[in-house]
């Protein structure tokens, strides 16, 4: 999707939303995205149908309130889908024209070498992303990844012009034990740590663009796959948290930082969710596999 999508993060239209007091202020401007991660479902061919079916149903939207194609970039939604590596080059290929935006799950931090398994950032560049998620808990999980690994494969995006989509959030035993804000506290300031704009893009972020530079999905572990959602209230707390961390480890206003919720969304609870002042958007797993959920989520996140 290299050159298109002239009006998303790529493209800088941001859209305008109240940000927390601090942080940005009322008038913040930020761009509003629903990604789906498809995690390791779907073959080439269901892939490939559910191409044209998310092209379809955005089509026949028309375009008005849900892509950057929209007059008032303002009010689009960036549309963005995570494949699994081998449906990427198809999955670019069909939405070739489109809005969507295509990204990577995973990447290494090192441009190149002998890491049998892995995929670098060019790769993914090369192949048409613009994406590439960081720290998914799945990955923290399944591969023990630390939160300086994580800050080096987000560095390496931000690097090789891929935006950054930090993963942040507590397991259920973190949340009882009332330790959320300090683990949200630490994958922030860590995974930030050698972003550029931790280390002297300042300038850069304070100038609007930081959707362009990053994004920080909070995904408390426990809402995952697990049919329990945060409630309105508790991902506004976290974002509005969030959003104050960005702010302290980078050192300039995070108000332009779009930031996602990510945990069972589904079209019935999207609504509620997008409502809060901090939330700007979705990261879907289970609910992104179903073309028609999908877009009932990017309708209602306009
Ligand atoms: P879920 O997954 O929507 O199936 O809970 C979200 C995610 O892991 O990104």
């Amino acid at each position: 999707m290299s050159g298109e999508g002239g009006g998303g993060p790529h493209g800088g239209g941001e859209a305008p939303r109240g940000g927390s007091a601090g942080n940005g202020g009322p008038g913040a401007r930020r761009r509003r995205i629903v990604a789906g991660n498809w995690k390791m479902h779907l073959l080439g061919a269901a892939a490939a149908a559910y191409c044209a079916e998310l092209r379809r149903g955005l089509a026949a939207a028309d375009g008005s309130a849900l892509t950057p194609a929209s007059p008032d970039p303002g009010a689009g939604v960036q549309v963005v889908l995570f494949p699994s590596f081998p449906l990427i080059p198809a999955v670019v290929r069909d939405l070739a024209g489109s809005e969507v935006e295509v990204g990577g799950q995973d990447l290494h931090p090192a441009e190149r070498g002998a890491h049998t398994g892995d995929v670098s950032a060019p790769q993914l560049a090369d192949a048409g992303c613009r994406w590439a998620l960081c720290g998914h808990s799945e990955r923290r999980r399944d591969h023990g990844e630390s939160d300086e690994l994580i800050a080096r494969k987000l560095a390496a995006a931000a690097r090789h012009g891929l935006t950054p989509v930090l993963c942040v959030g507590e397991t259920r035993e973190q949340r009882e034990a009332g330790e959320t804000f300090a683990v949200l506290e630490r994958q922030l300031r860590t995974g930030l740590a050698s972003h550029p704009a931790a280390a002297g893009a300042a300038v850069a972020l304070a100038a609007g663009t930081a959707a362009a530079l990053v994004v920080v999905a909070y995904e408390p572990v426990w809402a995952i796959g697990t049919g329990l959602t945060a409630s309105p209230e508790t991902a506004q707390e976290a974002h509005d948290f969030l959003r104050r961390g960005i702010c302290s480890a980078t050192g300039v206003a995070a108000g332009g930082v779009t930031l996602l919720y990510g945990g069972s969304v589904t079209p019935a609870n999207a609504a509620g969710l997008i409502a809060q002042p901090d939330v700007d958007g979705f990261l879907v797993g289970g609910a992104s596999l179903d073309p028609g959920q999908f877009l009932a989520i990017i309708a209602c996140s306009g």
